[in-house]
């Protein structure tokens, strides 16, 4: 019901006599038909007409193409902007109106606006006939495509050689955390679109790179905002972690990072190995306790309550990996001393209960054996006497 009250809204506000006539071009463009029927327009009335002009209602070559063009490339976001950037003929779908503004303000835009025609345009990411919705899983827009949708001229070395624009971002995303993360299918993980903006595809500037990284990493933002780093490093957290391709975040990155503007004489530089051993000595002591704990619990022991305590340091741990943001050695320090002392608990105590059963054994199998030479004797005794 509300899908043909849509349509019905539609066709009037599209002035779409068009879709209520037969669309004959679909007739001879049988290519472009397959795609055509499968993108968001066909269903809501908007054809080939409202794009190419023609008349659509005759199967005569010359009169269906009087009036036809295909839009010059330069005069294609204004086409699309004609119904998308129209409040009222939106209003039935619930779309936003802003693309093609938004458009306007992005590096794309701005380098379009001044004749540079090699940039993306609307169709270059949303294709001209197979425009499907951005929740349409084989939408070129679909965060897996959209991959592919930018790489076709980031991943070009002629094109991004003409800009001096690395051609690396799309593999080096693929292979960091965000990339993995996108293929296990993990919706909280950003693609293309998240970092540079839907339309307003920018390239980002350190303030810009906390606030996009700070919207899901939100605890690490506001210990960095605490430290002296958020007003001295122009790239923000991509300074030490790179931008595309992100590695899963170890300690070992203080040996790597640290180094590459601090020299070994400075106290920064002496900081930031003591911080890394810190944590590197309460992240072992946690993988100790952890064994111990896996080789008790093949010995049938309940170990739920060292478990729920392992927790417990493994939280402390992680804040305190977070807390090397504000490089608050005090604060990280009692951290990482609450993680280690916990974790040394655990194993002391597993490792006592563990000895306690094993020296049982030891008992039990002392006592059998006793009993059974005891046995041996006094049969062997009797069959003497006999
Ligand atoms: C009788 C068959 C027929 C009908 C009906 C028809 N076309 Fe075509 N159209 C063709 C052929 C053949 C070509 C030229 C070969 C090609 O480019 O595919 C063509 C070319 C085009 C082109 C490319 C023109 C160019 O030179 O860039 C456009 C755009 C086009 N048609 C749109 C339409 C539209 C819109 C309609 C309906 C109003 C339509 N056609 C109806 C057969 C047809
Ligand atoms: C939303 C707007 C829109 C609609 C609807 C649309 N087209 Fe197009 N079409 C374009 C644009 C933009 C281009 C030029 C860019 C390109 O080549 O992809 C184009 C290119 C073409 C071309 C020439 C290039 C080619 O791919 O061979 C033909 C032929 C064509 N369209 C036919 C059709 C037919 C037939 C329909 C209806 C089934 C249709 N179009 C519907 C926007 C549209
Ligand atoms: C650089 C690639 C790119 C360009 C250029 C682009 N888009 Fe988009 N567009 C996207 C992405 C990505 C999405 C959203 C996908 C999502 O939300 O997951 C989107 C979403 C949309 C949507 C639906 C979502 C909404 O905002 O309500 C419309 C409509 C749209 N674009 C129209 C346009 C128009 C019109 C233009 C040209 C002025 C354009 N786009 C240019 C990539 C692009
Ligand atoms: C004649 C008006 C008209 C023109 C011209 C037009 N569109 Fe649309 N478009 C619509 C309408 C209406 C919808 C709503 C479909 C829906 O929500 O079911 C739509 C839907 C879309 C969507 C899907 C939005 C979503 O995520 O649900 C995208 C993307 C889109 N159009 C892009 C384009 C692009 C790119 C162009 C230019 C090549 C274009 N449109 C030209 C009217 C138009
Ligand atoms: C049709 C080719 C094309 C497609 C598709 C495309 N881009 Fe671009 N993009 C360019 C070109 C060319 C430039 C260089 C513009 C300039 O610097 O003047 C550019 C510039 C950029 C910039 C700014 C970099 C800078 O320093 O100027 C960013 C960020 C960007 N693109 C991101 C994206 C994203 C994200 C996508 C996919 C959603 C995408 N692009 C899709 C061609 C494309
Ligand atoms: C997690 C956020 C994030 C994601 C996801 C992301 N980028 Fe970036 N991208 C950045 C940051 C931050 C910069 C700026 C780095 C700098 O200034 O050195 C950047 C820079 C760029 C540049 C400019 C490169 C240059 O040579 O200066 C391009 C082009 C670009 N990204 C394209 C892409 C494409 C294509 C994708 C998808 C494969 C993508 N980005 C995904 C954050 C991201
Ligand atoms: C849209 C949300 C989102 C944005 C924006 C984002 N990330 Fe992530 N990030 C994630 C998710 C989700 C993961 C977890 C991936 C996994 O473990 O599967 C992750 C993982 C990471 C990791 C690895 C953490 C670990 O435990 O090893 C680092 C480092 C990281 N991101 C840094 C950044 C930086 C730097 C930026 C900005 C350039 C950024 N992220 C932007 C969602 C985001
Ligand atoms: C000065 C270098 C540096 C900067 C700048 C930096 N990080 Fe980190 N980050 C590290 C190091 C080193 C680790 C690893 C600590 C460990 O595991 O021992 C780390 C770990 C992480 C982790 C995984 C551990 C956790 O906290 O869950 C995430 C996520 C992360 N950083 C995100 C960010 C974000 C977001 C920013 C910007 C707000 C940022 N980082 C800025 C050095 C940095
Ligand atoms: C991209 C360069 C860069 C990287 C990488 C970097 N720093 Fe810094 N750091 C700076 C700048 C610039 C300042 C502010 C100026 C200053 O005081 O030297 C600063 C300040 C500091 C300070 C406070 C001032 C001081 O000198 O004591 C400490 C501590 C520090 N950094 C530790 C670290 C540690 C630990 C790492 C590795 C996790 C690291 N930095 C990585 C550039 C960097």
């Amino acid at each position: 019901m509300r899908t043909l009250a849509i349509t019905l809204l539609a066709l009037l506000l599209l002035g779409g006599s068009s879709a209520a006539q037969t669309n004959n071009c679909i007739v001879c463009h049988s290519e472009i038909r397959v795609d055509y029927l499968e993108s968001a327009h066909a269903p809501v009335g908007v054809t080939c007409v409202d794009c190419h002009g023609g008349d659509p209602a005759t199967l005569d070559y010359q009169a269906a193409h009087a009036e036809s063009s295909t839009p010059k490339r330069e005069r294609i976001p204004q086409l699309c902007a004609s119904c998308h950037a129209d409040p009222i003929k939106m209003k039935p779908y619930g779309l936003r109106i802003d693309q093609y503004a938004e458009y306007q303000t992005s590096e794309h835009g701005k380098a379009f606006a001044a004749g540079d025609l090699n940039v993306a345009i609307c169709t270059d990411c949303h294709t001209s006939h197979r425009v499907m919705s951005r929740f349409e899983p084989r939408s070129s827009v679909h965060p897996e495509n959209l991959l592919q949708t930018c790489a076709r001229c980031h991943a070009d070395p002629d094109l991004m050689g003409q800009y001096g624009l690395r051609t690396d971002t799309l593999d080096g995303f693929r292979q960091g955390v965000h990339g993995r993360a996108l293929q296990k299918g993990n919706p909280r993980a950003p693609t293309c679109a998240t970092c540079h903006g839907l339309h307003g595809s920018t390239l980002l500037k350190a303030d810009d790179i906390v606030t996009v990284c700070g919207t899901c990493h939100i605890a690490e933002r506001q210990q960095f905002d605490k430290g002296p780093h958020r007003a001295a490093l122009a790239k923000g957290c991509v300074s030490c972690h790179q931008d595309h391709r992100i590695l899963p975040a170890q300690s070992d990155l203080f040996d790597t990072v640290c180094a590459q503007c601090h020299n070994s004489e400075t106290t920064a530089h002496s900081l930031g190995e003591r911080l890394k051993t810190l944590l590197s000595e309460s992240q072992s002591a946690l993988l100790e306790a952890e064994a111990v704990l896996k080789q008790a619990e093949a010995m049938a022991f309940d170990v739920s309550g060292y478990r729920s305590r392992l927790h417990e340091a493994q939280t402390s741990f992680l804040q305190a990996r977070t807390v090397q943001h504000a490089l608050d050695e005090t604060r990280l320090a009692e951290l990482t001393r609450r993680a280690h002392a916990i974790a040394n608990d655990i194993r002391g105590e597993a490792h006592s209960l563990q000895t306690a059963v094993q020296i049982r054994w030891l008992g039990l199998t002392l006592v059998w054996g006793y009993l059974i030479l005891v046995v041996i004797v006094i049969y062997l005794y009797r069959q003497a006497r006999l």
